[in-house]
């Protein structure tokens, strides 16, 4: 249809002028999105948790509630985070969202102004990465190693820019089982980061949507824990351990933000029905919920590795990640693996070029992100297979 209207003209200057727009395509041997597995989709008893919950509390559905969202949710998360997280937090200190990425949404509208700055791990959370850049932050990426974001350079950082008078408006960090790197934040980096950001003033975005994913270790305390300044915003979510489509996330937000943030949440509280029936389902048996979700994600770790080892040994290096559901494959250098994708996709085959989760924009040609919660546990063989045959045989 032709139309009189010059949109493009008529558009706000933060919006792209060639949006893109993300294919929902999924792909035979799908290592690209970020999804839980599908088959541990516990759907009877949701069933039964939603006739349950109308039953007992259907009649509020009538209501509007505070921003902040249903109660008793965020009592589900209050004690998830007492158990969980050894850290003590009142539903009143806890906005539930749209999944978490509304939250980040809301902190970025809530501090960031066009030009102002913001760290984040050099390659980092493609989600975020968009919304910072679609607020014109200036964006600073930190390299990082096997234990998260090295804090020698951070405190560099920090002081070069309090130099020219900058100070970053706060430091976005993945604490465990980084997306996409697939690596952890240490105890002592934490700590120094935390330092760090009580010395130069500076607030620190937590984000642990993984953290429930552990399949080896115990639980090290995040920075909300070891945290006595309210400098720490935490972020978690179901999306992982239940399902991306109930969209529910949460924030664990410092007294002296909770007004501000709260603020920015202008489309009421978030959907009171998956609210209600998640809180329903998970309450007195979340801990049974992640042990068997993650005995799935397990298995497909597992059968990755297993399948790296064989198609890749000698030509690739990886992370081996003890939770969550993203490694990073890096191959030779030369290599380009967004170029590559196309032909991969062609052969069933998918996943995130490392580019796209550069904050610089500039640098991961090389690497990929291989996100193994959604393929089938029998195809992630056949899948690796095909991958090293693309990338042996580029024709790109
Ligand atoms: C690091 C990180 N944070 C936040 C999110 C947002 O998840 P959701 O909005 O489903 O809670 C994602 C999703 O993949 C993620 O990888």
């Amino acid at each position: 249809m032709t139309t009189a209207i010059d949109y493009p003209a008529l558009l706000a200057r933060h919006v792209a002028t060639s949006p893109r727009r993300m294919t929902p395509e999924l792909f035979p041997y799908d290592f690209a999105v970020g999804n839980p597995p599908p088959e541990a989709l516990p759907l009877q008893e949701l069933i039964e948790a939603t006739a349950r919950a109308l039953d007992r509390e259907g009649r509020d559905l009538a209501q509007y509630l505070a921003a902040e969202g249903y109660l008793g949710l965020r009592q589900v998360i209050a004690d998830k985070m007492a158990r969980h997280e050894r850290v003590t937090v009142t539903p009143e200190q806890i906005i539930v969202g749209n999944g978490s990425l509304q939250l980040i949404a809301m902190l970025i509208d809530c501090f960031i102004d066009p030009g102002d700055t913001v760290i984040v791990e050099a390659f980092t959370y493609v989600g975020t990465l968009r919304l910072l850049r679609r607020a014109r932050a200036r964006l600073v990426g930190i390299p990082v190693d096997e234990e998260g974001m090295r804090t020698d350079c951070l405190a560099e950082t920090l002081h070069a820019l309090q130099q020219q008078g900058i100070r970053p408006k706060f430091i976005y960090t993945l604490t465990n089982f980084h997306n996409p790197l697939g690596v952890d934040l240490s105890a002592a980096r934490k700590r120094q980061l935390l330092q760090l950001a009580t010395t130069y003033g500076v607030p620190i975005i937590e984000d642990d949507v993984y953290g429930d994913l552990r399949m080896e270790g115990d639980t090290p305390p995040s920075m909300l824990a070891m945290d006595t300044a309210g400098s720490v915003v935490w972020l978690g979510t179901f999306s992982k351990i239940l399902a991306a489509g109930v969209r529910l996330g949460w924030a664990v937000v410092p007294p002296a933000l909770f007004p501000y943030l709260i603020d920015h949440k202008l489309d009421s509280a978030t959907n009171t029905f998956a609210s209600l029936v998640v809180a329903e389902y998970l309450r007195g048996r979340l801990d049974e919920r992640v042990q068997e979700v993650v005995a799935v994600y397990r298995s497909k770790r597992d059968a990755l590795l297993a399948a790296l080892e064989r198609h890749f040994a000698g030509r690739a290096t990886w992370t081996r990640p003890k939770g969550g559901m993203f490694l990073w494959l890096t191959l030779a250098d030369g290599t380009d693996t967004e170029a590559a994708l196309e032909q991969a996709r062609r052969a069933g085959v998918n996943y995130y070029p490392g580019v796209a989760f550069s904050a610089m924009g500039d640098s991961g040609r090389n690497s990929l992100r291989l996100a193994y919660g959604y393929p089938p546990l029998s195809a992630i063989e056949e899948g690796v297979a095909r991958l090293a045959e693309v990338l042996a045989t580029p024709s790109h």
